[in-house]
């Protein structure tokens, strides 16, 4: 069976672009493949973060794979930081990393865009990232098109390290679900949605509630035209809302624009509004059964053992092949 990796950051609550970009892909893909879940704590600490909220958010990102449907018997589910193999493979991947590759990733100019002072984690993510998939002999990464970029670069840190050292490293395939690869901010709809986006207004996020979700849907941006047609160039705030109905209600584009024909935007935005309460309602439910319970510490604790031991077998793999340490009789 084939091997899958994704990680999350717990940089917030989850997104209805996170969802349908990369979480949706997970429970479809749990039952053909061998499946490790992360929430990359590492990375989230790249930028700055009020320690009692990431813990916060740490817990409540875990919770939130089991609640959308993920089966932690048959997926591993656990924390990066509990799981050292990470930090260690992404230093020795840093050491086949060149400076100037960090400096290309658009996610990098992005967030230190304007900012005084750039931490050093900021820029060394994508090596910590390519420690992530590598560890875990993994053949596949779902993600939103956003990540893209970083596959890539992981690609090429592999080929790199075992040309240069040993062929240990698998090389891993990026899979990009071909509708919501990138669902776009409500208030800024050529900007991607992010969890991080300081305006509320801007995210749908899987803990709103239902009037929260209807306020902000009746606010998105749109257009003055009143037509609702997928037009991404043109009209990325009506595209944008459509692509959010044809994946939550399961219908194709081409249906929603003859249903919304003549209607406006009153009527289409209400209707979407209680698609999305719908989509989210069951996951709320379980979510918060799940969230201060013993059953998810446990479900952690399984996680990071299964990880652990999986991963520190490839660091030593990766620790003989650079020559570090002693060598062993055994
Ligand atoms: N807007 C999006 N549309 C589709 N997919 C998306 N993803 C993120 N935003 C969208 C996908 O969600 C997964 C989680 O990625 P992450 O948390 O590691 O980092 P990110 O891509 O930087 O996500 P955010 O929400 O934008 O986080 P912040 O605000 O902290 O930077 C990935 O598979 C990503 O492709």
């Amino acid at each position: 069976m084939k091997t899958i990796f994704s990680g999350i950051q717990p940089s917030g609550t989850i997104t209805l672009g996170n969802y349908i970009g990369a979480m949706m892909q997970f429970i479809e893909l749990q039952h053909d493949y061998h499946c490790y879940f992360s929430v990359v704590d590492q990375h989230a600490i790249t930028v700055s973060q009020d320690r009692l909220e990431l813990r916060k958010s740490i817990k409540s990102l875990a919770a939130m794979h089991i609640a959308i449907g993920i089966d932690p018997t048959k997926s591993t589910i656990f924390i990066q930081s509990e799981v050292p193999a990470h930090a260690q493979a992404g230093w020795m991947l840093q050491c086949v990393t060149y400076i100037g590759e960090l400096e290309r990733m658009t996610q990098f100019k992005d967030k230190s865009q304007g900012k005084d002072a750039v931490t050093a984690g900021l820029l060394t993510y994508p090596p910590l990232m390519a420690g992530d998939i590598l560890l875990y002999n993994t053949d596949l990464v779902p993600v939103g098109d956003d990540q893209k970029q970083h596959i890539e670069l992981t690609r090429d840190i592999a080929e790199r390290f075992n040309k240069k050292y040993n062929d240990i490293l698998t090389i891993p395939e990026i899979r990009i679900s071909e509708v919501g690869a990138r669902i776009m901010s409500l208030q800024e709809p050529t900007k991607k949605m992010s969890k991080s986006d300081p305006n509320k207004k801007a995210t749908i996020t899987l803990l709103d509630d239902p009037k929260q979700i209807e306020k902000k849907i009746k606010s998105a941006v749109t257009d003055s035209e009143g037509i609702v047609k997928y037009d991404k160039e043109n009209k990325p705030g009506v595209a944008n809302l459509l692509s959010i109905y044809s994946i939550l209600g399961n219908i194709s584009i081409k249906e929603l624009e003859e249903k919304y024909e003549g209607v406006g935007y009153g009527q289409f935005k209400t209707d979407l509004a209680a698609v999305v309460v719908n989509a989210i309602k069951p996951i709320q439910e379980r979510y918060y059964e799940l969230i201060d319970s013993d059953e998810l510490d446990q479900i952690l604790d399984d996680g990071a053992d299964r990880a652990n031991k999986v991963a520190s077998k490839m660091i030593k793999k990766m620790e003989n092949a650079m020559g570090l340490g002693r060598k062993r009789k055994r």
